[in-house]
């Protein structure tokens, strides 16, 4: 009844002080330094390698180190592991906040005006007009993020899988309300689980029907983008801007045209980044249950991917 921590990319020295500190008389590993792999019943992971899978004969539970669970292969594992992941109030502000900055960053021109100040070069313009904005996924990131938009005068759209009731929220659900969902959005955001039936749905399609000032914001994933489209896009006037937080390599390769691109901010996957102060005790709590054979929080459902 061991635990292991594979995470990669990072220094996880107080995550494992802080873990042990909460499960006391449970002995936790990290990967690769691992004894004995019959012991571990329990992985925390992201971004873990491939071949970890294979060598845990007895793994009860998968707790993802993030909200986000493309990363655990869930297609390949027994059907007899569960998989948790992080849900987090904190990481909810946190995302509701970057959304709402670059909203408003771009509604004010800052970008325009930075770049104005270099030239030394005094253009003063009305802000962008339009305040549609339209948010592809209203899980625990979308609904937090669409209420603080509401909150601030935007008229918020939000399409789901299932249909949901929001107050203040224009809700759309299923493909069948997907076009109308999007016709003339003057923003849009994804924050969509990466699955095969999201891979790949920030496309030209999308970009036709959206406002020809539109700036797409993408703090999903990478794979829900479609490079070229974008660029495209962009590159004809059909879309105003792009603001993207994840990418489908990460780090972003140096040559990558994004870096450059006139009408696109790159930031480095940092608009909600899991706190370790304010999620160990739910992980702590999720190990407690694996061991006791309990019920855990913040289940993913395998079978539909997120
Ligand atoms: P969540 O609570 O699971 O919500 C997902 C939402 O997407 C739900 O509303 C779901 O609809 C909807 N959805 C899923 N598949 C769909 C489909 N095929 N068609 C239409 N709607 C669909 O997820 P979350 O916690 O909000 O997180 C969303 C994503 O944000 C994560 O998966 C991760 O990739 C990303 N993320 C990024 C960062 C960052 O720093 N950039 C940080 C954290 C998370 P239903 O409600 O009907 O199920
Ligand atoms: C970050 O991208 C997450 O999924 O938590």
């Amino acid at each position: 009844m061991s635990v292991l921590v594979s995470i990669t990319g990072r220094n996880n020295d107080k995550l494992m002080a802080k873990l042990q500190e909460a499960l006391p008389e449970t002995k936790i590993e990290q990967w690769p330094n691992c004894e004995n792999m019959e012991d571990i019943e329990f992985v925390l992971a992201w971004n873990a390698p491939d071949e970890l899978w294979q060598q845990l004969p007895n793994l009860k539970v998968v707790q993802s180190y993030g909200a986000g669970v493309d990363g655990i292969p869930l297609a390949i594992l027994p059907s007899s592991v569960k998989v948790t992941r992080i849900v987090d109030q904190q990481l909810s502000v946190d995302m509701a906040e970057y959304v709402l900055s670059h909203v408003l960053a771009y509604k004010l021109r800052h970008r325009e005006y930075t770049s104005n100040q270099t030239e030394r070069y005094w253009k003063p313009r009305r802000s962008v007009a339009g305040d549609s904005v339209g948010i592809l996924g209203l899980g625990e990131l979308g609904c937090r993020t669409a209420s603080l938009l509401s909150r601030h005068g935007f008229s918020v759209r939000g399409w789901s899988r299932t249909l949901k009731d929001l107050s203040n929220v224009e809700c759309y659900a299923g493909e069948a309300q997907f076009e109308q969902f999007l016709t003339g959005l003057d923003y849009v955001v994804c924050l969509l689980p990466l699955t095969s039936a999201t891979q790949g749905i920030l496309n030209a399609q999308l970009f036709s029907l959206v406002s020809s000032e539109c700036l797409l914001i993408n703090v999903a994933r990478g794979q829900h983008l479609v490079e070229a489209d974008l660029l495209n896009a962009l590159d004809e006037n059909e879309l105003g801007a792009a603001v993207l937080d994840v990418f489908t390599t990460e780090p972003l390769p140096e040559a990558h045209p994004f870096w450059k691109h006139p009408k696109i901010t790159v930031t480095p996957h940092v608009a909600a980044v899991t706190n370790l102060d304010t999620v160990v005790a739910q992980i702590a709590a999720n190990a407690r249950a694996c061991f006791a054979n309990q019920a855990l929080q913040n289940r993913v459902m395998q079978d539909r991917g997120y």
